[in-house]
């Protein structure tokens, strides 16, 4: 998706969009960038710049698994469009699914690494940018797989990233900066270029996600999986003007699932 539902709703604003290579990410920046934000699509995967090139925008290339690659993209972005108003954290997503005894220790620590710190780093990475410019807005992209089987750790992270959304809204609503979050529930998306694990996944785990799929389309209410354009609508609304008043809040976008 990269048409313009509400032409102009960014314009002038400069918009850090992370993981923006595919996915929501990919819908979300080319979206903002259609509606006249300034964005910069930032992303592990280098084909981000082919992504970017379609909105006539830019792209970074940063592993935000790091402190430094969150620091560079933001210092870039502020440099190359004079400022920030909004970041979305859209980096993040389940590694591998299985069941919580079937986790090796280095595997729960690589779904904090994905899921937890790009959220974390970023955040803190922004600060200086926004408070230069007297105020901005913060999305960040959780999940509704806090309250859901077989990815535990990542559903940890995940907590740990609605955790921040609030605290966080709490530390800033004096220095006119909101922090909120949507967490998405299950998402049909085209193959992913970049897999979420680069190891490939085992029958065992192909086995396993597919209980995961049954147990979100039972207990959402609407019985199926969300389009990436209905997960960027919500983002974009929430990063707009339009949310003025809303900070600290955590928007399920789950089709009514509550686990
Ligand atoms: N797709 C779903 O069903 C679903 C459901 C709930 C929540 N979410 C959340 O939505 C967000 C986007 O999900 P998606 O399915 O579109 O993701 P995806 O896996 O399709 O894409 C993620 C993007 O992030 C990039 N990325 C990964 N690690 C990175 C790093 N260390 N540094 C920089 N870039 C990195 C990847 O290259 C990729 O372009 C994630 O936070 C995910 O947890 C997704």
């Amino acid at each position: 998706m990269s048409g313009a539902v509400f032409p102009g709703r960014f314009a002038g604003k400069v918009i850090v969009v992370t993981g923006a290579a595919q996915g929501i990410g990919r819908a979300v920046a080319l979206r903002a960038a259609a509606e006249g934000g300034k964005v910069l699509f930032v992303d592990r995967a280098d084909f981000v710049a082919e992504v970017a090139a379609e909105a006539g925008a830019e792209a970074f290339t940063a592993d935000l698994e790091t402190w430094d690659g969150a620091e560079a993209a933001m210092r870039h972005a502020a440099r190359l469009y004079g400022g920030i108003d909004i970041l979305i954290n859209n980096v993040g997503g389940a590694i591998r699914m299985r069941p919580f005894a079937e986790f090796e220790p280095e595997q729960i620590d690589a779904e904090i690494r994905r899921s937890l710190m790009p959220t974390l780093y970023s955040c803190r990475a922004v600060l200086p940018h926004l408070f230069a410019r007297g105020g901005g807005a913060i999305v960040n992209v959780s999940s509704n797989a806090t309250r859901g089987i077989h990815r535990v750790p990542y559903s940890a992270a995940k907590g740990g990233v609605n955790a921040i959304t609030q605290s966080l809204a709490m530390e800033l609503a004096g220095r006119n900066i909101r922090v909120v979050a949507t967490a998405p529930g299950g998402t049909e998306a085209p193959p992913r270029r970049i897999p979420r694990n680069a190891e490939g996944d085992s029958a065992a785990e192909k086995a396993w996600m597919a209980e995961v799929v049954d147990q979100v389309k039972q207990s959402a209410l609407m019985h199926r999986y969300a389009t990436i354009e209905e997960q960027a609508a919500p983002i974009l609304f929430l990063a707009s003007d339009e949310a003025s008043y809303i900070t600290g809040s955590i928007l399920p976008v789950a089709g009514g699932d509550t686990g």
